[in-house]
């Protein structure tokens, strides 16, 4: 019977969208950053985002998209004029953009960067914790007296963290931290000569065997270069870098757990770009000297990353081809999304544009485990100087304060604040039910086609 025939195909349909709308990934490789912004449908108006290192690469990506939805940005390194023409550009885009001069080579500056940005803004909602360089064994060590990658890509940002949260928990909505960590994270124990610059499951971080375990050796002789040195930057071992890229992975897991813990509405993620063309990448080219970026060894040092790059190609290369690389653009993708549309009951999770921003698909935890990133957050207070009784203030900071500031910010716009926070509560509310929804696999727009598509059976019978 026709009619009947007409119902099988309208059940089928069902099934296929069901299917199709179940595999859409959260970043698909076609996208941009620009892109993932825009489908959020979020008006960032009143809201601030501090990015580091915004001025180039990734980070002015992630001011781009930002600027694109109304947010506020503050950008910040070390450079001058390369700051400015950045702003110059950003403000040209209708954006609200400043910047401000900071070196994370030194803990003072860090300080006093962290302690400008407080006086000057009442609130902080977003904090992208993405500066950073490439290389290994840096010499001369910084003024602090550590390795330079280490300090610039860990240790300081650890600090830096520390000192945003009091500003970041004064949002009056959740706030979210985003750190740039990098696919590379799964050559951190080869960082530690521990194994032939390759992932180990188990044994690396927290196993309980008294020999191998990279905790026991951090943080290097307070040098850095006990463990890591400029030997290490070539293959087979790999250098600093993956190393600061998985501990700012642990960070942003830590942070989370302590923050909610706490009671904070302040959410730490991280996410990983890809191969992208920046001026960081020279170091990638693993050893010394100028080689050829990312020949065919150096494509062999990156073997976990993921079956396509963010383009989609096919991932590695074969044959390999040089310069195989993507646009910060693309990259970026996995950081919107871990800003905007990461639900905060995913918070701590790891977003690679490699693998479409699947959670936690790219990420070797190694071994560490919850015990060890409690001891990894007390060794780095330890090590940017931060005692006990220090953080106890910080954690639980004068709230007398806080709220004033938030006050503040009510006088000057109180209905727009009002009106962001039920639409950011609205986002969450979606991103809760999605993340439901997820422990069966099936995301929330499932629901929402299931019911359009039974109604239109219904119907059609
Ligand atoms: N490109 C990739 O393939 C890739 C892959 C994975 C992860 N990442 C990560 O992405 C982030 C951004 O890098 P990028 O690729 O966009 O390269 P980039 O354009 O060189 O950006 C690095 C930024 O960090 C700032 N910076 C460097 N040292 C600093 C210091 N001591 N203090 C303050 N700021 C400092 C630089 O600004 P100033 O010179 O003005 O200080 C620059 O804006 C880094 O964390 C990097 O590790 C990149
Ligand atoms: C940004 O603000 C303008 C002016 O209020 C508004 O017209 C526009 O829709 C906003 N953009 C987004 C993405 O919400
Ligand atoms: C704070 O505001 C002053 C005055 O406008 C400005 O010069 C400085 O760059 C700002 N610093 C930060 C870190 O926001
Ligand atoms: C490590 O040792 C502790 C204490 O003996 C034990 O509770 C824990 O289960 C061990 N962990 C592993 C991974 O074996
Ligand atoms: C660097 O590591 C190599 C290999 O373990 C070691 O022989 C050398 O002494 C180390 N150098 C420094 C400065 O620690």
């Amino acid at each position: 019977m026709i009619h009947r025939f007409r119902v099988d195909t309208w059940i089928w349909a069902f099934f296929f969208v069901a299917f199709a709308t179940a595999q859409e990934p959260s970043c698909p490789h076609g996208l941009s950053a620009n892109d993932i912004a825009a489908r959020s449908e979020l008006d960032l108006t009143g809201n601030t985002a501090l990015i580091t290192g915004g001025r180039s690469g990734l980070g002015y990506a992630i001011a781009e998209a930002l600027v694109q939805q109304n947010c506020t940005v503050v950008i910040a390194s070390r450079s001058v004029p390369e700051n400015q023409q950045a702003v110059a550009k950003l403000q040209a885009l209708g954006g609200d953009v400043s910047y401000a001069i900071f070196d994370l080579e030194d803990f003072s500056s860090v300080e006093a960067f962290a302690a400008e940005l407080t006086a000057n803004h009442s609130r902080l909602d977003y904090y992208f914790g993405n500066a950073g360089q490439g290389g290994s064994g840096a010499q001369p060590l910084t003024v602090d007296g550590y390795e330079r990658i280490f300090q610039v890509n860990y240790a300081a940002q650890f600090l830096l963290i520390e000192r945003l949260l009091p500003l970041l928990r004064a949002s009056g909505e959740p706030a979210r931290i985003l750190l740039t960590g990098s696919s590379s994270n799964s050559l951190a124990c080869g960082s530690l000569g521990m194994a032939a610059g390759n992932f180990q499951p188990d044994v690396c971080f927290d196993s309980n065997s008294t020999s191998g375990n990279a905790m026991s050796v951090l943080p290097f002789d307070q040098t850095g270069l006990d463990a890591v040195n400029s030997t290490f930057d070539c293959p087979p071992l790999a250098g600093t870098y993956p190393l600061t890229k998985f501990l700012m992975i642990q960070l942003a897991k830590e942070v989370s757990r302590r923050e909610a813990e706490a009671g904070n509405p302040v959410y730490a993620f991280s996410w990983a770009p890809g191969n992208i063309q920046t001026d960081l990448n020279p170091w990638a080219a693993c050893c010394v000297g100028p080689v050829e970026w990312f020949g065919p060894t150096c494509r062999y040092q990156l073997p976990y990353v993921g079956p396509t790059d963010d383009l989609g190609n096919p991932n590695p290369p074969d044959p390999p081809v040089p310069n195989h690389w993507s646009s910060p653009a693309h990259g970026t993708m996995s950081a919107l999304h871990a800003a905007l549309h990461a639900p905060v009951t995913e918070a701590g999770n790891f977003y690679a544009a490699y693998w479409e921003c699947e959670a936690n698909k790219g990420f070797f935890p190694q071994g560490m485990t919850e015990q060890g990133r409690m001891e990894l957050y007390e060794k780095s207070l330890e090590w940017v100087g931060i005692t006990q009784a220090e953080e106890q203030q910080l954690a639980a900071p004068d709230m007398m304060d806080i709220e004033d500031g938030a006050e503040e910010v009510e006088v000057g716009g109180g209905e727009a604040t009002v009106a962001k926070q039920e639409e950011n509560e609205d986002v969450d509310n979606k991103a809760l039910e999605s993340s439901s929804d997820g422990a069966t696999g099936v995301p929330i727009g499932v629901s929402h086609y299931s019911l359009v598509l039974l109604l239109a059976v219904k119907l059609f019978y």
